[in-house]
């Protein structure tokens, strides 16, 4: 294991770069803002940060904002190989460009359960011509305004937007120029013949989306970080914050090249697809493929995406042993210890009563067009007892548009959590259960929940710290579609001082 000390600096011109690590590895990332007028904070998403809650990087949670000219130091070991994701988590800035992605490789000598020639990353993303500024004004003002479909989806960070549907066209290159170089699609290079681990990655704003490559089947074989039992696909639905590795192999037709597509599904968005270009080397990477791109599947298609969440188990072999819920942990873990550290550093800044512990299962008509009473606002904390098993179930039900109910990709910081389940309909408290998958239950740490759906979730409150659970998509958490866990706080030891407080009010926290 090695110490891998990097020195970032955020400022207005936002690359991606990959990061390759290998297990064990510690991780120093010293990160200077460089922007004039915006804080920042990043989080590594994926990376359960044990006994390094402060370097989470969830601004409100685990740390004050760094504010511009201020350099904040991230320290963490990559515990476990697999692909994860690291982006901004403050404010919206994520959807403004501040990601990338995580590789964390085997030590030298061990390998996976599955084979492969050439291991490469992508990240998908969808993209808006309004700046994320606007969109949170929007969000926030009283005269409320919706961020609406994006205009483009990205692959790999480039898209192609269809200049002639502008409202306004203009032959202004500068304006809209379909022909530049950096605008053209991003192209995978292929040697006829070999198998390639593609790690995909999905941090869109708001879309879900389908994957697929134009003459060729996918087997996934990682979720989040985990072996999967393998499956073959050929398109792969991804929500935003979920990482997958699927083998491809390049065994079509090697004269030509093939289309790689993302199709936006869950919403009937005007957003045209993105588009990609599988290169079988030698092949020019530039040149079109001679067929249309492949049509994504229908966006209302719930059923095909619960089919593959459902498809989603442990790898044999790679079972992680599922703990029981014991019948006292299921009392209300709500009991009040008023540590003054509540989040890690905000101590009189959250309410300190309990959130609600579920809703009415019984009464709910998920069906109905709510009137918010059910809506409460609060900034407490979930209290769970230090190493307990949890039981998260996720409802969804109609929003506040009639027939209507949206698919909401789900994460947890810090852990991750066992799948137990999907369902349709209302969750059933004393059917639903005996349907749990407790044979191979995959663990992740991000899950839809579909629409008009119910998922179960498991996890072991064994890591010291507070932690956000929250919606993935970026408007939704923006307006507030989160919780935060506290378990075992007083296990933390001594937090480092930069994360406590911001510019003035640095170092000026309880003793
Ligand atoms: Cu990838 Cu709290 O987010
Ligand atoms: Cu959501």
């Amino acid at each position: 294991a090695r110490i891998r000390h990097y020195k970032w600096e955020v400022k207005y011109e936002y690359k991606s770069p990959d990061c390759f690590k290998k297990l064990g590895d510690t991780i120093i990332v010293e990160l200077t803002n460089s922007l004039w007028t915006e804080n920042v904070a990043i989080h590594w998403h994926g990376i359960r940060q044990i006994g390094t809650p402060w370097s989470d990087g969830t601004e409100g949670v685990t740390q004050c904002p760094i504010l511009p000219g201020d350099t904040f130091k991230y320290q963490f070991v990559v515990d476990r190989p697999g692909t994860y994701l690291y982006h901004a988590h403050y404010g919206m800035q994520r959807e403004a460009g501040l990601y990338g992605s995580i590789r964390v490789a085997l030590p030298d000598g061990e390998s996976e359960p599955f084979s492969y020639d050439y291991d490469r990353s992508i990240i998908l993303n969808d993209w808006y011509h309004k700046s994320t500024y606007e969109h949170a004004v929007g969000l926030s003002s009283l005269k409320f305004a919706w961020v609406g479909e994006p205009q483009s989806l990205l692959i790999q960070g480039k898209g192609r937007f269809d200049c002639s549907t502008l409202t306004t066209p203009s032959l202004d290159p500068d304006v809209c120029n379909a022909t530049n170089p950096e605008c053209s699609p991003y192209a995978m290079t292929v040697v006829p013949g070999k198998t390639y681990r593609l790690r995909v990655a999905s941090l869109t704003a708001l879309s879900a989306l389908s994957f697929q490559i134009e003459g060729h089947n996918m087997t996934v074989v990682e979720a989040d970080g985990h072996y999967v039992e393998p499956f073959v696909v050929k398109n792969l639905f991804l929500y935003s914050g979920e990482t997958y590795s699927v083998l491809i192999k390049a065994d079509q037709d090697p004269s030509r090249n093939y289309w790689m597509t993302t199709n936006v599904v869950t919403r009937n968005a005007t957003t045209p697809p993105g588009l990609a270009i599988l290169n079988y080397y030698p092949n020019h990477p530039r040149r079109s493929p001679p067929a249309v791109p492949p049509a994504g599947p229908a966006w209302d298609n719930v059923r095909a995406r619960l089919d593959q969440s459902l498809a989603i188990k442990a790898h044999q072999g790679f079972i992680p042993p599922l703990p029981n819920l014991r019948q006292s942990d299921c009392a209300s873990q709500h009991t009040k210890h008023h540590q003054r550290l509540c989040p890690l550093n905000l101590t009189e800044a959250f309410d300190q009563t309990s959130p609600p512990d579920g809703y009415d299962f019984v009464n709910y008509d998920i069906y109905k067009t709510p009137n918010n009473t059910n809506a409460t606002v609060s900034n407490g904390i979930y209290r769970l007892q230090f190493n307990t098993t949890v039981d998260l179930i996720l409802q969804n039900a109609n929003t506040r548009n009639p027939n209507n109910s949206e698919t909401h990709p789900w994460h947890l910081h810090g852990h991750d959590f066992w799948v137990l389940g999907y369902g349709e309909g209302k969750f059933d408290k004393f059917n639903d259960p005996k349907k749990y998958n407790l044979v191979n239950p995959i663990m992740k740490n991000t899950v839809p929940v579909h629409r008009y759906g119910w998922t179960a979730l498991r996890f072991k409150a064994d890591n010291p710290g507070a932690w956000a659970f929250h919606c993935h998509i970026e408007s939704h958490f923006y307006m507030g579609m989160g919780v935060v866990f506290e378990s075992g706080i007083d296990k933390v030891g001594k937090l480092p001082s930069s994360i406590m407080g911001c510019g003035a009010t640095r170092g000026v926290h309880r003793p």
